[in-house]
Parts: structure tokens; C-alpha cells; sequence
């Protein structure tokens, strides 16, 4: 049928004949030309499924009954060479060939397409084709096989499901062969066989295919999420405490650089020869003046803290939970600290501030996970819990594996300014607080009895009038 690099005899005469008119109705073209006009054909309706044939590798299992099917081929039409042929353009390649006596072809095998061999021919007709003698006829007689003593053929084109050709199963013989009519069926059932495995193969590349789209759009959306969340827990937390920060900073800074620069007049006043004590009395009022400034700035920045724009509705204290969990869980495996929750089911509802109340939560799980950071050697939890508190509260606890609470500070914790990180500012147990208290509960931090600390805050329950 084709050697891999035919010699120039065959190639001349392989061009001639694609120059020449063909003496039989059949035009002869190249397999490329061929696979491009079924691919053309084919293109609008399966313009997903060419891309997927292209790339589908026909497994070793299939390979191997596609061997018994050939080699069965070869010994019942008693021929020395039945093949499966498959198209690689710009090759066609030997897939599998028969194990029988005097089969010139060997396996992976590949040949130039446009060299007018039988195959061509099949694949571009899509129909069967049968030469009993090729050295008598004169379409055939210079065909490249018959260099390697292959003088008839019989061959079927084999398809993908979609219309594309895989390539050609044939048989060829070293003799003049007629192949009867039984032959032929044999041929076809055997064709038929193929192309059911194929159909087989294409619709699991197809589902393949689904679900790697699928799988990389849900990875997207949860990178998305997880983009969104650590957005959302940065700017949640930047926007109060930031903002805050950005307030006093810029609000008390001005009263205390006026305060140090009267008190060193005052100073000086006192200090001449004669005292000036009237200008030292000015500078002393000055002073209280402005302290008296700065302290209104703390509290308006407390009443900031407070929020008292309020928007209270009515909540179950767990949903508020979950949402703070779902933006926190990515915050906490960053730092290596597990989280988990012990919701009470049934716990009744507050009248409450959502934001507020997530500012809360995010504020002592934002701790919780500071103080674990703290230690080593043992493992970083924290753990939420939610459970009724008396006749007419409900009760948030959020516990740790942290350092726990010194004893000398368990009075300071929720003092405005009172911290003991360096870079921490002393305002989130204090705007917690707030927010606690302007919903009818207490908060407080204990040590545990083990390790860490539990900070815990109660809520009025709904439908209770404040006390
Ligand atoms: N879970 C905890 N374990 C141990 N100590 C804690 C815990 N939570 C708070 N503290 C102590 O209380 C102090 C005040 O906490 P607070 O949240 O008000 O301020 P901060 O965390 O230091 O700074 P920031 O204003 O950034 O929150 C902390 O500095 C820390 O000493
Ligand atoms: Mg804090």
C-alpha cells in the first residue's frame, strides 16, 4: 500500500496521476483534501465535537480487540494482510495490522496522503472499494502497494459518529481475489464493530469534556468567592477601624501638638527672670482648652463607635453566625486556626442591627485568632456558640486556644485605647460594647479554665421591652 518515504518511481508516478484525469468516474484527491472537505461538511454542526475527535486517543483495551477483529479478518478471507488504517493528516497511519503470514505492512507505519493510494480513494468516496487485480487493471496497476506485492484490495471507510473519518478497515492479498459476496458482509460487520466503539469513545470524550468545563467554572466561581470574602472581611474591618483611626489620629493630633506648644510657653514664662504669670495663666487655659478638645474628639469618635443610626430588624442570631463564618473561614486558614460552631436549634430571635452585630462577632473572632497566633505548640481553634441566656437573652461565646487574659487586665479589656499588641489600637472590644449594650446585653472575657480565653455577649431577645 505505501512505504514511508516511497521512492521517486512511485512518487513520479503518484504525481503523474494526480495531474492526470483518473480513468475510472472516481476523482482522486488527497487525504488532506479529502479529511478537509468532510470536515468542512461536517463543521457547522459539530464544530465542538471536530475538536474533540481530533484529540481522542483510542484506548489500549480497544486496540487490543481491534486486533483479534483483524487478525480473525485476515485468516477467515485466507489474506495475508488486513488493516486498520487511521488518518493523521497530513499521514495515514498503519493502527493495527493483521499478525499473518507475509504481511508486508508493519504497525504505526506511516505514509504521505496524495500518493493515490487505495485508501484514499475509500475515505474520499466513503464507499466500499474492491480492485480483484490491479496489475490487470489499468486505474490500479501503478498504485504503490503493488511494489510490496499487494495486488487486490478490498477496503470500507471507517467514520466517527459525527461524520469525520477515522480511516479505513481493509484487507489485501498477493493474488488475484474476487472476495465474495460474503466477504463483504464479513467486512462490513467487522466496519461496524469499529465505529460502535467509536461512538462509544466520542461520547465519553464528550462527557469528559463537560465535566472538565464544568469543573473549572466551579473552581472559578469558588476563587471568585474566596476573593470576595477576604474583600469583604479587609473592608468590613478597614472601613471601622480605619476610618476611626484615621479620625483620631487626625482630630486629636492638633490639640496635642497646641497643648505641648503652650505648655512649653508657659514654660518659658515662668522660667524668665521676672515671671510672666499672666502669660502662664493664658497658656495654662490654653491647655485646658484644648484637653477639653481633644476629650470631645474621643467622644465623638465614641459616639461614631456607637453608630446610632441604627437599623434594627428582626434576626436569628445563628444566620448571623454562619455569614461571619463563610467571610472568616478563608481569614482563619490563612493563620492556621480551625474554626467551628455549636448553634442552639430553636433559639429565639433578637431585634438587631445585622452589620452591627457581624461587626461583633468579626471583632472577637478577629482576637481570638490574634491570641492563638500568639502561642505555639499546641492547636489554634476557635470555636462559636450560640445558646438562650435566662427567660429573655440569648448568648454568643466565642472561644480560644490563645493566650488567655492576663489577670491585671481583665478590667481594662473594654477601655477605648487599651491594648496590648503592638500594632493594635485598643478600639474593638470597646465598639463592641457599644453595639452589645445598644442591644440590651452585656459582653465580658474570661480566661478558660484549660488554655485561650472565652469572650461572651448577651442580647436582649425579641419582643422583650428594655430594662
Ligand atoms: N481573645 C483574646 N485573648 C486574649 N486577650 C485578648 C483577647 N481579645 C482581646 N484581648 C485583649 O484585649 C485587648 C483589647 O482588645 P481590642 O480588640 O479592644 O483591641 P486590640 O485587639 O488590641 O486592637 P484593635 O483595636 O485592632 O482591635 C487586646 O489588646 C488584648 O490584650
Ligand atoms: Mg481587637
Amino acid at each position: 500500500m505505501f512505504r514511508l518515504v516511497p521512492d521517486s518511481d512511485i512518487l513520479a508516478r503518484a504525481l503523474l496521476r494526480s495531474c492526470t484525469p483518473p480513468a475510472r468516474p472516481i476523482p482522486k484527491c488527497s487525504i488532506a483534501s479529502v479529511s478537509a472537505v468532510f470536515h468542512a461538511r461536517n463543521e457547522a454542526e459539530h464544530v465542538s465535537m471536530n475538536n474533540t475527535v481530533e484529540t481522542i486517543q483510542v484506548p489500549a483495551q480497544i486496540t487490543e480487540k481491534w486486533q483479534e477483529i483483524i487478525d480473525l479478518l485476515a485468516e477467515m478471507l485466507h489474506v495475508p494482510s488486513a488493516l486498520i488504517m487511521k488518518v493523521e493528516s497530513p499521514n495515514i497511519r498503519v493502527f493495527v495490522r493483521s499478525e499473518s503470514e507475509g504481511n508486508p505492512y508493519e504497525r504505526d507505519e506511516r505514509a504521505c496522503l496524495n500518493t493515490g493510494l487505495y485508501c484514499e480513494t475509500v475515505m474520499k468516496t466513503r464507499q466500499l472499494l474492491l480492485v480483484p487485480d490491479a496489475l490487470a487493471d489499468q486505474e490500479w496497476n501503478a498504485n504503490p502497494d503493488i511494489k510490496l506485492g499487494m495486488i487486490s484490495y478490498m477496503g470500507v471507510p471507517v467514520a466517527w459518529p459525527n461524520g469525520d473519518i477515522f480511516g479505513t478497515i481493509c484487507v489485501l492479498d498477493a493474488k488475484p481475489n474476487a472476495y465474495s459476496e460474503l466477504y463483504r458482509k464479513l467486512l462490513f460487520q467487522c466496519r461496524e464493530v469499529l465505529q460502535t466503539d467509536l461512538k462509544l469513545l466520542q461520547a465519553s470524550a464528550e462527557l469528559e469534556l463537560k465535566v472538565l468545563e464544568r469543573t473549572a467554572e466551579l473552581r472559578r466561581s469558588g476563587e471568585l468567592l474566596h476573593e470576595a470574602q477576604t474583600v469583604l472581611a479587609h473592608a468590613t474591618r478597614v472601613t471601622t477601624l480605619g476610618e476611626l483611626a484615621a479620625s483620631i489620629a487626625h482630630e486629636v493630633s492638633q490639640p496635642l501638638a497646641a497643648m505641648s506648644l503652650n505648655a512649653t510657653v508657659g514654660l518659658c514664662s515662668l522660667d524668665l527672670e521676672n515671671p510672666d504669670l499672666s502669660e502662664a495663666r493664658d497658656a495654662l487655659r490654653a491647655i485646658v482648652m484644648d484637653g477639653n478638645r481633644a476629650n470631645d474628639v474621643i467622644r465623638r469618635v465614641r459616639a461614631l463607635a456607637k453608630m446610632n443610626d441604627i437599623q434594627k430588624m428582626p434576626l436569628d442570631i445563628n444566620d448571623v453566625i454562619k455569614e461571619v463564618m463563610l467571610i472568616f473561614r478563608q481569614e482563619a486558614l490563612s493563620h492556621g486556626v480551625s474554626l467551628s460552631q455549636e448553634l442552639a436549634s430553636a433559639i429565639p430571635q433578637v431585634l438587631g442591627d445585622r452589620v452591627q452585630l457581624q461587626q461583633v462577632i468579626m471583632n472577637l473572632l478577629m482576637n481570638g485568632i490574634q491570641a492563638t497566633s500568639a502561642v505555639t505548640g499546641r492547636r489554634h481553634e476557635l470555636r462559636v456558640r450560640s445558646q438562650e441566656h435566662g427567660p429573655d437573652h440569648i448568648l454568643v461565646a466565642v472561644e480560644d486556644t490563645g493566650t488567655g487574659i492576663e489577670p491585671q487586665n481583665v478590667d481594662r479589656l473594654f477601655s477605648a485605647f487599651f491594648s496590648t499588641k503592638l500594632d493594635g489600637l485598643g478600639i474593638g472590644l470597646s465598639i463592641c460594647q457599644s453595639i452589645v449594650e445598644q442591644h440590651g446585653g452585656n459582653i465580658w472575657g474570661t480566661s478558660n479554665s484549660g488554655v485561650g480565653s472565652t469572650f461572651q455577649f448577651t442580647l436582649r431577645a425579641r419582643g422583650e421591652t428594655s430594662s
